[in-house]
């Protein structure tokens, strides 16, 4: 069975690796030492291992380190894959720590029988840290517009309604049955770097999203804060900080103006 990683070990391990000169690049290949580290799973998964020295050869570095990400299982990892392919829609290098996650799960506003909705819900740090919070997962729909980031949040929550698709559309991607009954909408993508229009837009679907009362809880790692409440016609109530994030992480809490 894959191992979901966390935080940041699968990315520490192999940049300490690589610092202490385990991977080192042969002609035509690349070698990794024969390290501990990975146990098992990477034995199994090796391509051509191990060489005379006990140590493990690839073909390339890129190899490598595909294989070593996919033996550490880890969430870290494709966040990181993402993060080259998409820098600008990803933006961050790292998924939200542990500590960020169960800050902003710490900040939902949930009636009984009403829903929370996550916006780019990448692979899926705060909707972990959401059910263990003990938001019922049948509760609980992300919106994750990347299809590996998707289907890997499928995989690792299948109780959960994931959507495949651009929070900019969400009140027309969510069931009909929840528009208007979400206490609390998340959005984990970059919206401080949008123009206004784009700002208007994503807050117009998420308006009709949300129940009277509800709460938008935007996290980021800038620290100021990331909409222009007013424009918006949002009221901004609260926030939040953790220094145990790589970068510090923010926790803005909005509320509907009128
Ligand atoms: C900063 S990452 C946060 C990921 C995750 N929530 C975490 O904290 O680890 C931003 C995520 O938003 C996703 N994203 C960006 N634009 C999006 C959009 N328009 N619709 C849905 N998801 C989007 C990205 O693919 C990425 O997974």
């Amino acid at each position: 069975m894959r191992r979901r990683g966390t935080g940041f070990k699968g990315l520490s391990v192999l940049s300490s690796l690589a610092f202490r000169g385990a991977i080192v690049p042969c002609k035509n290949a690349v070698r990794m030492g024969s390290d501990d580290v990975f146990g098992n799973d990477l034995r199994r998964k090796c391509v051509l291992c191990p060489d005379r020295n006990g140590g493990f050869m690839f073909n390339s570095v890129r190899e490598a380190l595909d294989v070593t990400g996919d033996a550490l299982g880890s969430a870290a990892w494709l966040h990181f894959r993402r993060f080259l392919a998409h820098p600008l829609r990803v933006r961050s290098v790292f998924p939200a720590s542990e500590d960020l996650s169960r800050l902003i799960a710490a900040q939902i506003h949930r009636r009984e029988d009403e829903f929370i909705v996550e916006l780019g819900a990448g692979t899926g740090a705060v909707t972990r840290a959401l059910l263990s919070r003990g938001i019922p997962a049948c509760q609980l729909v992300v919106v994750e517009i990347d299809p590996e980031m998707a289907d890997y949040l499928r995989a690792s929550f299948p109780e959960v309604r994931v959507i495949a698709g651009d929070a900019f559309e969400v009140a027309k991607a969510v069931p009909a049955t929840i528009v208007g009954k979400v206490s609390t909408v998340i959005c984990g993508i970059p919206v401080a770097a949008l123009g206004l229009e784009r700002q208007h837009r994503l807050i117009a679907n998420v308006r009709l999203l949300m129940s009277k009362g509800a709460r938008l809880l935007v996290f980021g790692y800038l620290p100021h804060p990331p909409l222009p409440a007013h424009q918006l016609g949002l009221r901004r109530t609260g926030s939040a900080l953790t220094l145990r994030n790589f970068p510090p992480g923010f926790v803005w809490i909005y509320e509907l103006a009128k």
